[in-house]
């Protein structure tokens, strides 16, 4: 562990030299709203309140205590305040910022589907061992995609095996979602028809992060499965056709849904690409079927539907695509806002399909990730 060699007061931030030789900043207003008795000890809120200190809060005396704490009696608000100097190290935001950032995620294209084994995950292994569980979660987080094999085939029985990461989020859908061919059908994947590779829910504000599709029948003709990384397909774009990258990052499209069955007109605007802070990709907001009539600015409206249909072209490419066929007692689960998914149309009088469905907010896998891996 680094210990603290030199400390030296600048006027918003006070500069520690380390053991190693490596230099943080850390500044006042900071330091002072992260002093380790600002938060409530069960909460782990913070009681603290920074505005009732002012802005030129500064360290009164500072220095290294016996025991290799950092030492800051403040100019304001009678108080002193001891860092623990491995806290300050993990957290040191200089430090951070200096990394090149590696994305977590591990992306594929087509040569996956020669490789399936390796997104499968046996169902009784997650519901018997804390290892199974990681593993599916890893595999949702990083790949995108994993197949649970083995599961029961009894209604609603897929809620037993997703109840180890959390609780479901509810749509008007309801939960489980049933994907089966009904007459007059409000949505088209409860057709017989073929569904384009697309997200679901693309027309709400935050479209459900995770998608789980039971299988408890298929043995109909047809119906089986394609997926694609648009994360993948994205950075193909990034790397080879930057003009369209940037047009899919950079201009909003409009998703509606307004189903006959619903009192309710959902409409959104989002782009095809989003990226986190670092530049990574965030969400995918891409459907052929709920796309609306765009309105973008009239001069943007012939470089933005040509960048979808380049976009779209790519999501359902060879290249990118893998393709499969659900076995009963199979979860296809998947990162609904990476991945696009479809399936080939099937004959509804040459056997029986279906599906149950669930949705998870993306939160939920990654909280229950992190927290397990802490252990
Ligand atoms: C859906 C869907 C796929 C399938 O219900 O949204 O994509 O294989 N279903 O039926
Ligand atoms: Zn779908």
């Amino acid at each position: 562990m680094q210990s603290i060699s030199k400390l030296e007061k600048n006027s918003t931030y006070l500069k520690v030299v380390w053991s190693d030789g490596e230099e943080s900043k850390f500044n006042y207003l900071w330091l002072r709203d992260n002093c380790p008795t600002a938060h409530d000890k069960d909460s782990r809120h913070r009681m603290f309140n920074i505005l009732e200190v002012s802005q030129n809060i500064n360290p009164k005396k500072y220095n290294v205590s016996s025991d290799g704490k950092l030492e800051i009696e403040w100019s304001e608000g009678d108080h002193t305040s001891y860092y623990d100097p491995k806290w300050l190290r993990e957290n040191c935001y200089t430090i951070k910022n200096k990394k090149k950032y590696i994305s977590p995620y591990k992306l594929w294209d087509s040569s996956l589907e020669k490789n399936l084994e390796t997104i499968q995950i046996e169902h009784d292994e997650i519901i018997n061992s804390e290892a199974g569980l990681i593993k599916w979660l890893e595999l949702l987080h990083y790949t995108g995609i994993a197949i649970v094999k083995n599961a029961p085939v009894e209604k609603n029985s897929g809620l037993k095996v997703l109840n180890r990461i959390s609780h479901t989020r509810e749509t008007f859908f309801k939960t489980p979602f049933e994907v089966i061919n009904i007459p007059k059908p409000n949505n088209s994947a409860y057709t017989a028809h073929a569904l384009r590779n697309h997200m679901d829910l693309p027309w709400f504000e935050n479209p459900p992060g995770y998608q789980f599709l039971h299988c408890l029948v298929n043995s109909a003709k047809g119906g089986d499965s394609s997926a694609v990384d648009a994360f993948a397909v994205a950075d193909y774009l990034r790397n080879n056709e930057k003009d369209i990258f940037d047009i899919l990052v950079n201009t909003p499209l409009k998703f509606r849904d307004k189903d006959y069955t619903q009192e309710a007109i959902r409409s959104v605007h989002g782009t095809a690409i989003s990226l986190t802070k670092d530049g990574d990709y965030n969400d995918i907001r891409y459907s052929i079927a709920t796309l609306d009539a765009l309105d973008c600015h009239p001069d943007q409206m012939d470089s933005v539907y040509k960048a979808h249909h380049r976009f779209g072209n790519l999501l359902h490419d060879p290249k990118f695509q893998i393709n499969f066929r659900l076995e009963p007692g199979d979860i296809f689960s998947f990162n609904n806002r990476r991945l696009l998914h479809g399936r080939t149309e099937f004959d509804p009088n040459s056997g029986h399909r279906h599906l149950q469905g669930y949705y998870m907010d993306r939160d939920e896998i990654i909280g229950r990730l992190k927290y397990l891996k802490q252990n």
